[in-house]
């Protein structure tokens, strides 16, 4: 044994584990607090000042209310309430604001404090910043629905196939019949048919091809790995919105040089479905204007250094814009300006999964009042 090792005091240990304690509270990865039976602050530590952009004198001096959300202060009253009289809260989920007004979703636990008189005279509480929990539980609410909805497709394709081919049986049938009424010379009954049946059959071809579509829907999470052309893609995409622009009067301006095709590798569908996407909302975004119109550009995009060769589409509206409150969010899954029931708000988050999926990266440009132009940049399809 050394001799030579002093042994510390009870007072040296005691203030050593005190300054540990006080280095494990500072540096704890989650918010710590303690505030008084009032509310007023008078202990935070060092992620505090980080995550809320506040110094800690500014925090000091502040009641903890003034860090809640407005909208959410009635229940930070009832929590306050119920700590105080049962003593804990474990896992309650509320929202805090930073400096600069930022909601951050949090989970908290808190702890009262009471004196020997059994008098609430502090709590103590611990707040975790949930928002990489929150994100990752929207992944997968939308990673969920997007199967559900690929499974509800695929479903509905199948019932509408059977009856479909009945129905177009019968348009044959009935076409056989009209050349037995010319022959009978009767001629008025047979053009009657022929236009009834060519009804017939034209909307039984379009429902067979919204069939097709919605199979390729559901097979669309694969990875794909077609030569598409962008021109054809595009081309679909307004067919299968026809209805759309038909009832919105909206015109459609093509800007590519004729004949041409731009190749990209990946998914038709998937691709199809970016363009419905963009075009769908247009067309909302138009719903108030007296000329409202589509322009779709391709064209190569200017060549840098260093990356592959990209296509180019914009496609422009001349509809309400949007403001520059709202253009960050527009690709955050489930965010929507358009009225219950009416948008989901996720054709933009699906629209930018699928383009990156692809190897590009889609922007916006808006002026509220005047349009907005999306552009998609897409690799062009190099042979291997
Ligand atoms: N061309 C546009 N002009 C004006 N606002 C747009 C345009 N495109 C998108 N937006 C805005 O972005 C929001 C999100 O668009 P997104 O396509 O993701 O969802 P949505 O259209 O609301 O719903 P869904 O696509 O499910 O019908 C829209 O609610 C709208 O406010
Ligand atoms: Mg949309």
């Amino acid at each position: 044994m050394n001799d030579n090792i002093p042994i510390p005091s009870r007072t040296e240990i005691r203030r050593a584990s005190a300054h540990i304690f006080e280095m494990l509270l500072e540096w704890f990865p989650d918010i710590i607090q303690s505030v008084d039976s009032d509310g007023q602050i008078i202990y935070v530590n060092r992620k505090a000042t980080d995550l809320l952009g506040y110094t800690r004198d500014e925090l000091l001096g502040m009641n903890v209310r003034d860090l809640y959300a407005p909208e959410i202060m009635e229940k930070v009253e009832k929590g306050f309430a119920k700590l105080k009289d049962s003593g804990n809260l474990a896992g309650i989920e509320s929202v805090v604001c930073d400096k600069e007004g930022t909601r951050i979703p949090v989970e908290i636990r808190s702890f009262a404090v009471y004196d020997n008189n059994g008098k609430f005279v502090r709590t103590f509480s611990i707040l975790r910043d949930i928002r990489d929990i929150k994100e990752l539980q929207n992944t997968l609410i939308h990673t969920s629905r997007l199967a559900a909805i690929g499974e509800l497709a695929s479903c509905i394709a199948h019932d509408i196939s059977n009856p479909l081919a009945v129905v177009k049986l019968y348009g044959e049938l009935l076409a056989g019949q009209i050349s037995q009424l010319r022959a009978e010379g009767d001629e008025e009954n047979a053009g009657r048919l022929a236009d009834a049946v060519e009804g017939v059959q034209k909307s039984a071809e379009k429902i067979e091809k919204l069939v097709n579509h919605l199979r390729d829907f559901s097979r669309s999470q694969e990875a794909g790995n077609e030569l598409v052309d962008l021109r054809q893609t595009v081309e679909d995409a307004l067919f299968m919105i026809t209805n759309k622009i038909t009832k919105g009067n909206v015109e459609v301006v093509r800007n590519w040089p004729e004949g041409e095709s731009f190749y990209v590798r990946g998914s038709a569908s998937q691709l199809e479905q970016v363009f419905m996407n963009l075009f769908s909302n247009a067309c909302d975004a138009m719903a108030e204007v007296p000329e409202p119109t589509i322009w779709i550009q391709i064209e190569p995009a200017p060549a840098s250094e260093g990356s592959p060769p990209m296509w180019v589409c914009n496609i422009s509206d001349c509809g309400s814009g949007i403001g520059p409150d709202h253009i960050e969010n527009i690709f955050k899954a489930f965010y929507t300006t358009k009225g219950k029931g009416k948008g989901t708000g996720l054709g933009l988050s699906i629209t930018r999964n699928i383009v990156r999926r692809h190897g590009g990266e889609i922007s916006v440009n808006s002026v509220v009042g005047k349009g907005t132009t999306f552009s998609i940049q897409l690799p062009c399809w190099v042979d291997e």
